[in-house]
């Protein structure tokens, strides 16, 4: 594991990591969603190596980083123009768009897809060290399959330390939700999933840009896998709930007393708004306020990964108003819940 200044990377640490990737092997490193485990996209040897690493099915396919919009055309074949007009209203930054695949890009990063999934994040460690290998980056999200997303480096050592040549540590990511996924592929275009960049903002470029939540059963044969419903899901059983703020605070409360009166380790991730209603938990994680979800957003996985440290059974959580970045937090929440919603009317 190294350090590495978010900002300005040092060059011959960008250098050491270009090396580990040119000979086939995986590097962790920081983007502004999540952490991302690395691969050079162009060596199928390398790629398959993800695989393993996360213990990921093959089935489930990659997204290719690459540093700047004029690589495109190196991993898509013919972009169509809103591919071009979302590139330019949105990266570097957490959009991937599904385009056509181009035959530069081997088939086990599509898991035999004739499609690609392509995003230039917005981050000066990843764009470096693109530009170092000089070929386009795979690379999942950093994590053990099923388990939540790493947004710090300690959370990467955790799952995969051991499994995985190095660690860029970067200090911990800002948007902290991973990219939103746009299928180009389609007409009308479909957002698989919701993530950094709110759909509203998408349909602002293009109206008929669509989203239909379709969180399929663990086992259902899916479009993207990436929709599995237990996808996120920490250790514990996580009780989400849904409901005017008032009536659910006061379910919340009584269900985690019976809980705690039981001796079972409760954790709660609050909004902090909430913190003070709901302190008869075990232990409470904050993540922000309901009017910051930026902010709630960043804290998310580290909130969940941080009950889980503490072994919480059961963790309880009331999920913010489905708008704006609502919309992956609500995501996210569902499949850690694994679509268990208990709505307070
Ligand atoms: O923010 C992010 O997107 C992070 C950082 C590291 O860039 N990456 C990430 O990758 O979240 P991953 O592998 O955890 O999620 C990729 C998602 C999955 O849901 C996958 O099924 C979908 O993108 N995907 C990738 N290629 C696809 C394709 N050709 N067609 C449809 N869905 C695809
Ligand atoms: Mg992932």
């Amino acid at each position: 594991m190294l350090r590495v200044d978010a900002l300005h990377p040092d060059p011959s640490i960008i250098e050491q990591a270009a090396v580990v990737l040119r000979r086939g092997g995986l590097v962790a490193l920081p983007t502004e969603t999540v952490y991302g485990l690395a691969a050079d996209a162009t060596n199928a040897a390398a790629v398959a190596k993800i695989f393993e690493a996360k213990q990921r099915p093959r089935t489930d396919p990659l997204i290719v980083h690459i540093s700047n919009t004029a690589e495109l055309p190196e991993v898509a074949a013919d972009p169509p123009p809103l591919a071009h007009a979302l590139a330019n209203a949105f990266w570097p930054g957490p959009l991937t768009m599904v385009l056509r695949r181009s035959p530069s890009i081997p088939p086990i990063v599509s898991s035999g897809l004739d499609t690609v999934a392509v995003r230039f994040p917005a981050h000066a460690v990843a764009v470096a060290l693109i530009r170092a290998l000089g070929a386009p980056i795979a690379a999942p999200s950093a994590n053990l399959f099923s388990r939540p997303s790493p947004t710090r480096a300690d959370h990467v050592l955790k799952d995969l330390g051991g499994r995985i040549d190095m660690i860029l540590d970067g200090g911990p990511t800002t948007v902290g939700v991973e990219s939103t996924v746009v299928d180009l592929t389609i007409d009308p275009p479909a957002v698989l999933r919701p993530g950094g960049v709110p759909i509203e903002a998408l349909r602002e470029i293009d109206p008929r840009i669509f989203y239909a939540p379709r969180h399929a059963a663990a086992n259902e044969a899916v479009s993207s896998p990436g929709m599995l419903l237990k996808h996120y899901a920490p250790r514990a059983e996580v009780r989400l709930f849904s409901g005017p703020r008032e009536g659910v605070l006061v379910r919340m409360h009584r269900e985690i007393s019976q809980l705690t009166s039981q001796g079972k380790t409760v954790g709660v991730l609050a909004l902090s708004e909430d913190a003070a209603s709901l302190n008869a938990a075990t232990h409470l994680a904050d993540l922000g306020s309901a009017g910051r979800l930026d902010d709630v957003s960043r804290n998310l996985f580290e909130g969940l990964r941080s009950l889980d440290d503490y072994a919480a059974e059961v963790i309880f959580v009331r999920a913010p108003d489905r708008k704006g970045l609502g919309e992956a937090i609500w995501d996210r929440l569902y499949r850690a819940a694994e679509g268990r919603i208990i709505e307070v009317v």
